[in-house]
């Protein structure tokens, strides 16, 4: 988390970016507004049609056409089947798998549960290489990982025949799985039902309505105890007088929680001497900035694609580009996962496989500060929090009036957005909107040319 936050975001959009660089926008309810700016029709005054008259010629395919269709925004996929034998779980097939388990022996105790993952178990890749479009689609599984009465189960769900297989379950306590959403929340709110706590944070003259509390790594921290626990420490800082609250920690006080129980087991509360560091300047945020209304203002740069993207999303993964296609699909864990990339050869006229699936596996970041308060701050980006469970919407890029609109202009306008598709801790799907977006970009910006005269001749 904390600077993580916004890199967790680029890392998203880089990711989808890195693979082949897509484009944007709402096509499908483009509001009046957007529509003008991409009418670049002889009528059209629009901006971004400068150059209209250069590339527009009688060749020239409509704008409406040949665009690919994102899906309408806010659509509640109740109705999404899967296409392709590597297609995420949908909302039926996530409500199935609750269905599934809400009658299996090992939910029906009271202990308390919770689902941390539930996904797509991939079939077998032979049988995925096989597969052609057309064929029926391999027995759809999910792969659950639950946390019962203090352990944790690996589950995997047979859609068709509703059995559930438990490979090696309880798993060993050798790991731990995913903190979930919910469980982040109980964590951020545990301290203040401690009058301990309360205590300290008045004591240190903080205002306790201005302290927010972050569960930060989980895992063991040393105290034999603990080594049978899933507990994660949490950690504090003071948001008064400025958003940026991770420049404004309250040092040395840490809480273990364990994230089974909800409970705090232990404060630790060491650094009432550390001044909490000064609020002034610390918000960066455009509009707060001093004087920043006498800067002179940016103008959009828009990437003019007046044919439309040249690449398409079949079945809602199948992303096609020149002669490159590959299955993009959003992931909890690892945000987005690309599988089967292949290339076709034009010389050859055969289809290469490039690579199987891809996906960022983790992302380690240690602090590397061995004192008290700061040694366990390890965070596993992909493992314990999940690029795609903390990936926000995006945003499209701001209209140009309001350039400065919001912190989030993260797709330029002709993107084309994903949705995921998850389940939360009871097992209820949900859907994430807009987490990957889809786009082109020109990734030439040469600043050189060579030719020579002889060649060429001069130019008159
Ligand atoms: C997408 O369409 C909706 C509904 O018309 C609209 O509210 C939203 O602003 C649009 N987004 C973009 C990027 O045009
Ligand atoms: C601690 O303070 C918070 C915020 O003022 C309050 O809501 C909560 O009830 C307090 N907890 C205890 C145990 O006093
Ligand atoms: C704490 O902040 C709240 C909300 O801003 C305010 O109403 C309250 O008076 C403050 N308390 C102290 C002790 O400053």
């Amino acid at each position: 988390m904390e600077p993580k936050l916004s890199s967790r975001l680029f890392l998203l959009i880089t990711t989808a970016c890195f693979i082949l660089l897509f484009t944007s926008t709402n096509f499908s309810q483009a509001p009046s507004s957007t529509a003008k700016l991409f009418d670049c029709t002889k009528s059209s005054s629009s901006p971004f049609c400068a150059s209209r008259n250069f590339l527009f010629n009688k060749n020239t395919r409509p704008i409406s056409k040949n665009i690919p269709k994102t899906k309408p925004k806010n659509h509640d996929h109740v109705s999404d089947t899967p296409n392709h034998p590597l297609d995420p779980l949908t909302v039926m097939e996530i409500n199935k798998v609750r269905s599934i388990l809400s009658s299996h022996a090992l939910f029906a105790s009271r202990v308390p549960h919770l689902l941390n993952s539930v996904v797509l178990e991939e079939p077998d890749k032979n049988l995925v290489r096989q597969w052609e479009k057309g064929d029926q689609l391999p027995p759809r599984k999910a792969s659950v990982i639950a946390r019962v009465g203090g352990n944790s189960h690996l589950l995997i769900v047979d859609l068709s025949t509703s059995r559930v297989d438990q490979a090696d379950s309880p798993v060993p306590e050798s790991g731990y799985p995913i903190v979930t959403s919910e469980e982040m929340d109980s964590a951020a709110s545990a301290p203040f039902s401690n009058a301990d706590f309360n205590r300290t944070i008045n004591s240190r003259g903080v205002n306790l309505t201005d302290v927010i509390c972050i569960p930060i790594s989980s895992g063991w921290f040393g105290n034999k105890d603990d080594n049978t626990k899933r507990v994660t420490k949490i950690q504090c800082f003071s948001t008064q007088d400025t958003p940026n609250f991770y420049m404004r920690p309250i040092e040395g006080l840490t809480l273990l929680f364990d994230l089974d129980t909800k409970r705090i087991l232990e404060i630790t509360d060491t650094g009432q001497s550390i001044p909490i560091p000064g609020s002034t300047n610390t918000d960066y945020r455009y509009s707060t900035l001093p004087n920043h209304d006498k800067t002179r203002p940016l103008n959009t740069i828009s990437l003019e694609q007046p044919r439309g993207p040249s690449f398409v999303i079949e079945d809602n993964h199948l992303v096609k580009w020149a002669n490159w296609e590959f299955h993009l699909k959003p992931d909890p864990r690892a945000g987005l996962i690309m599988s089967q990339v292949k290339i076709h050869d034009p010389d050859t006229q055969e289809t290469r496989e490039v690579m199987y699936k891809g996906f960022v596996s983790e992302l380690f970041v240690p602090y590397m500060d061995p004192s008290e308060a700061w040694y366990f701050k390890t965070y596993m980006d992909a493992g314990e929090y999940g690029f795609g469970l903390q990936a926000m919407p995006l945003e499209p890029v701001a209209e140009p009036k309001n350039l400065f609109i919001g912190p989030l202009n993260d797709c330029p306008r002709n993107a084309v957005y994903m949705d995921g598709t998850f389940a939360a801790a009871d097992g209820t799907p949900y859907v994430r909107e807009n987490m990957i977006c889809v786009f082109e970009s020109y990734a030439g910006d040469i600043a050189w040319r060579h030719t020579e005269y002889p060649v060429n001749g001069m130019p008159n």
